[in-house]
């Protein structure tokens, strides 16, 4: 029988996996690339890429003897951040996605997507990306296979992500048992941002991604899998997908603590999950250990309490405000083998960014000669890219397959007014009603304008791949009869006096709230009860570098400016019905 020949690209290395051959050989026809390659993850495949990128100027050399194996990727100054308007959550039910989520038919959204990516390859290489989400070897683990154009998306990934050959192997080993992998396709396009869209198909386990090289973005394997598909499968299946670091505090008699926390982006996730505690601390033997700085799964262990792993093997962390004041550890972990994004540089050819010392940089993030006129010398949204076991602090059970048990959750927001420093819920119910309260002044993660207060319920306004309420009704589920649910606290770095500064010292002085958690969960420290939750004792929490006034109004909810505060969270509430559940109306 003679076929009619259809122009094929050359042939692919192939996996044992017809499901994932057979996809790779669709999407190379759409997307009509000249190479096919597939990643197997080694030293010398991103030694090549790397390579390649220093040679076409998608990277530039960093100084090779202060910062060995860094370099610099300048993107297109109009591809800077997340873009949650042109995001979309595709379910066949419009409702499904909810009012959370911007929402196209997926038949549509196919379309639409298709036409961008119908031959964007040419003359482009296809890297096929099989990847893991979680240790290995880990039953919470989750893995996907993202087809992407960029070779620094790929860079990236092997540093994100457990990215090669053994994720390959789980993809086959599962495959052969009729376990489907997350599919992901990306191209960076023509970067243009009316050429832009960032689909997810939740109930094909499909992501599509055209026009941007940003990493939440184009990284597939983090937001998009790792919160989008993930928290919708999460609820299928009876576990959690959150926007939270996870981090161990190990006390003066040796016990470990494992805490996660819900910040919205470059709200302090990661500079919490490296603290390095204050000196009097460390002389007794307090510890930080790092598990995560972004992403946490958890689900219920069969001794009813909840379990998480990191599902990243990296940091794609906030460059500005980093420095050996702030965040030692991130410091220290950025010194080699990282890849930095839109940050400036000295004349001598080292990574800077605002905040990091008094040097003056040399170029600015575009590569232009530095002047304060342009505006800040690195990009706000600047990052670095690097694996997570180069951190001090990185602990070694990130790495174990049952994950840790989580002994409190933590949500906290940006807030310049009303919200104290710390607080505790009075129950779960009660603490799922204030995490979907949760609030924060917008910030460079993402387009649009910054410092404008929006309503962001568990810092997954941007994530969460369904419908809010019946997010709401699946956290409330958590609680029932067995579960040793962790306490909840909410935590505000960000109060500022009336004169515009911070009035809390924050960073390392941070400790000090995440030690009285440590006293509430063991039940040694008291708590008063206020209209917003429990609040600590006056002087349960001092810190030698703020005074004594500004500890006071800092531990205090702003009275004056709570009515509106809760007028603003019925109404917010509000807009989930019908799907709000009854506990939260
Ligand atoms: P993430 O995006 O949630 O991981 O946030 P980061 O930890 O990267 O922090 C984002 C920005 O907030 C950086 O510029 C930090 O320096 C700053 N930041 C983090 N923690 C604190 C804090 O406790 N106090 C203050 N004032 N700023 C903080
Ligand atoms: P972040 O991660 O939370 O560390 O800022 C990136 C993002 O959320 O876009
Ligand atoms: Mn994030
Ligand atoms: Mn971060």
């Amino acid at each position: 029988m003679n076929a009619v020949p259809r122009p094929q690209p050359p042939p692919a290395q192939g996996s044992r996996l017809a499901a994932l051959n057979d996809w790779v050989d669709q999407v190379a026809a759409l997307t009509k690339p000249d190479r096919i390659h597939w990643c197997d993850g080694s030293e010398a495949e991103y030694r090549d890429l790397v390579a390649g990128m220093l040679a076409d100027g998608t990277l530039v050399e960093l100084n090779q003897d202060t910062h060995p194996g860094c370099y610099l990727h300048r993107s297109d100054p109009q591809d800077v951040a997340r873009v949650e308007h042109l995001t979309f959550v595709c379910t066949r039910e419009r409702d499904d996605a909810g009012p959370n989520n911007h929402w196209m038919a997926p038949a549509q959204a196919h379309e639409t997507i298709d036409r961008l990516f119908d031959g964007c390859m040419r003359g482009r290489t296809l890297y096929v990306v099989p990847y893991c989400m979680g240790p290995i070897d880990s039953p919470l683990a989750r893995c996907g296979v993202e087809i992407t154009d960029s070779p620094y998306v790929v860079a990236n990934m092997r540093l994100m992500t457990r990215m090669g050959a053994a994720a390959l192997a789980r993809i086959e080993r599962e495959g052969a048992q009729g376990k489907a992998f997350v599919r992901g396709l990306h191209s960076t396009g023509e970067l243009d941002p009316d050429r832009r869209f960032i689909m997810h198909f939740p109930e094909e386990l499909a992501i599509k991604s055209y026009g941007s090289g940003y990493g939440g973005n184009a990284l597939l394997g983090k937001k998009c899998h790792a919160l989008r598909i993930a928290s919708w499968q999460a609820r299928q299946e009876g576990w959690l997908a959150e926007h939270m670091l996870i981090l161990g505090l190990e006390d003066p008699q040796g016990e470990t603590h494992y805490i996660a926390a819900a910040f919205p982006s470059a709200c302090g996730k990661t500079n919490l999950a490296m603290l390095i505690p204050p000196e009097g601390y460390r002389a007794l033997g307090w510890k930080v250990w790092t598990v995560g700085d972004d992403i946490c799964w958890m689900r219920p262990g069969t001794d009813g309490r909840l379990w998480a792993i990191n599902p990243e093997a990296g940091y794609f962390g906030v460059a500005p405000g980093t420095s050996a004041r702030t965040n030692p550890n991130a410091l220290a972990t950025i010194q080699r083998d990282t890849i930095y994004t839109n940050v400036a540089v000295t004349d001598d050819g080292q990574p800077w960014w605002e905040g990091l010392d008094d040097r003056v940089p040399a170029l600015d993030w575009q590569g232009r000669p530095y002047d304060p006129a342009n505006g800040p010398a690195a990009h706000p949204n600047s990052r670095f890219t690097v694996a997570a076991m180069q951190c001090p602090s990185w602990s070694p059970r990130a790495e174990d397959p049952q994950g840790v048990p989580i002994s409190a959750i933590v949500f906290g927001g940006r807030r310049s007014s009303v919200m104290p420093l710390v607080f505790e819920a009075r129950d779960w119910t009660h603490g799922v009603r204030v995490g979907a309260a949760m609030g924060s002044e917008t910030t460079a993660a993402a387009t649009g304008a910054v410092g404008v207060m929006r309503r962001d319920p568990m810092a997954m306004k941007p994530f969460c791949g369904y419908h809010f309420g019946d997010y709401f009704a699946h956290w409330l589920s958590f609680d029932r009869p067995g579960a040793k649910l962790p306490k909840i606290f909410h935590v505000n770095w960000f109060r500022k006096g009336d004169d515009g500064r911070f009035l809390w010292p924050g960073f390392g002085e941070n400790m000090r709230v995440l030690e009285w958690m440590v006293a509430r969960i063991r039940g040694t420290a008291a708590a008063v009860d206020s209209p917003i939750g429990l609040l600590p004792e006056a002087g349960a929490i001092v810190s030698p570098a703020c005074s004594r006034e500004d500890v006071e109004r800092v531990l205090q909810v702003d009275a004056a400016g709570l009515p509106q505060e809760q007028t603003e969270i019925a109404q917010h509430l509000q807009g989930f019905r019908p799907r709000l559940p009854s506990p939260l109306v």
